[in-house]
């Protein structure tokens, strides 16, 4: 493989997180095989896999084991299509299209979509503490990975987000909602895949790592609120134009769109002023950053 050549890294990451999940996943006639086929329905065969290739470009930093970074990216995906499921559940955003396919609750029952969720949770944790680094090492991923999905991260934002519909946030209040609910997660991925290196980085590295994973992680949400107003449920495999339907506040309904796309943009260069102590390790996170605005699903 050519070493500038995106899409053929990014494929080989996505198979072989497909594999990975697969190992890692009960098995579909292991009892309770209800929930764990709809737990292998919510997780496999499908997303774009945004969280797995940050934990693998930042472990190219650290020149990290792959097998290491699988188990990480497998966690954080886990915890992100679990946070998918509950999102779409009636009590939340009441969607029936995700990943192209009818949601969880849809194909199978709101209580299953809700044990998945929690089994989901519950399993990437115990990836966390089952993989094979030092004590100290998993400790860490441990904490971060807690601390990004919590009331602190994910399930914060979402809260934030459920309280806000119809309400004119002011653009602070946006911005934190959107760092909490989407941007804690995708932090840390990349800091879990730089946790996976056998030295850590120095405080230059880790705050260099930190000003990159804040632009992208707001970036990310910036882009999708965009998506939502302006792409189709077949490319995007989820209901578009759900935001101005239910009254959502976002980037596009505050800033609308055209200032919402300059400041993907704006984050996206921040993202790449960030990377500059690193020369071609850092390249699959440049890629990265600009993936993640350029995107169309
Ligand atoms: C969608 O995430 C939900 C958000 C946090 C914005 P993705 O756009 O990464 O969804 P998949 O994993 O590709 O389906
Ligand atoms: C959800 O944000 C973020 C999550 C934590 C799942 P959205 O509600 O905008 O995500 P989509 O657009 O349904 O994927
Ligand atoms: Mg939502
Ligand atoms: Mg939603
Ligand atoms: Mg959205």
């Amino acid at each position: 493989m050519r070493p500038d050549d995106f899409a053929a890294w990014s494929r080989q990451v996505q198979v072989q997180m497909e594999d990975t999940l697969d190992a890692l996943l009960p098995a579909p006639e292991a009892v309770p095989a209800r929930l764990h086929q709809a737990m292998r329905y919510a997780v496999l065969d499908g997303g774009k896999r945004v969280r797995p290739l940050l934990v693998f470009a930042a472990g190219e930093l650290v020149r990290a084991p792959v097998a290491l970074l699988a188990r990480a990216a497998a966690a954080v995906e886990m915890i992100h299509a679990y946070s998918l499921v509950h999102d779409d559940m009636p009590c939340m955003d009441d969607d029936a299209l995700r990943r192209g396919k009818p949601t969880v609750h849809v194909k199978y029952d709101e209580a299953t979509a809700l044990l998945v969720g929690d089994a989901l949770q519950a399993q990437a944790f115990g990836i966390l503490a089952d993989s094979n680094c030092s004590p100290s090492s998993r400790v860490a991923m441990l904490s971060l990975l807690a601390s990004a999905s919590g009331s602190g991260g994910m399930c914060g934002g979402q809260a934030i987000d459920l309280e806000s519909v119809g309400m004119p946030l002011t653009l602070q209040e946006l911005e934190q909602m959107h760092r909490l609910k989407t941007g804690a997660l995708l932090r840390a991925s990349v800091l879990l895949g730089a946790l996976c290196g056998d030295e850590p980085l120095n405080s230059a590295g880790r705050a260099a790592l930190e000003a990159y994973s804040q632009a992208v992680g707001l970036a990310f949400q910036v882009v999708d609120d965009v998506l939502d107003a302006t792409a189709d449920s077949q490319t995007l495999g989820k209901t578009a134009g759900k935001d101005a339907q239910d009254n959502k506040p976002t980037y596009v309904s505050i800033l609308g769109l055209d200032a919402s796309q300059a400041l993907a943009k704006k984050l996206s260069n921040e993202a790449h002023q960030a990377l500059g102590l690193w020369g071609d390790d850092a390249m699959r996170l440049r890629q990265l950053a600009d993936l993640i605005v350029q995107r169309k699903a």
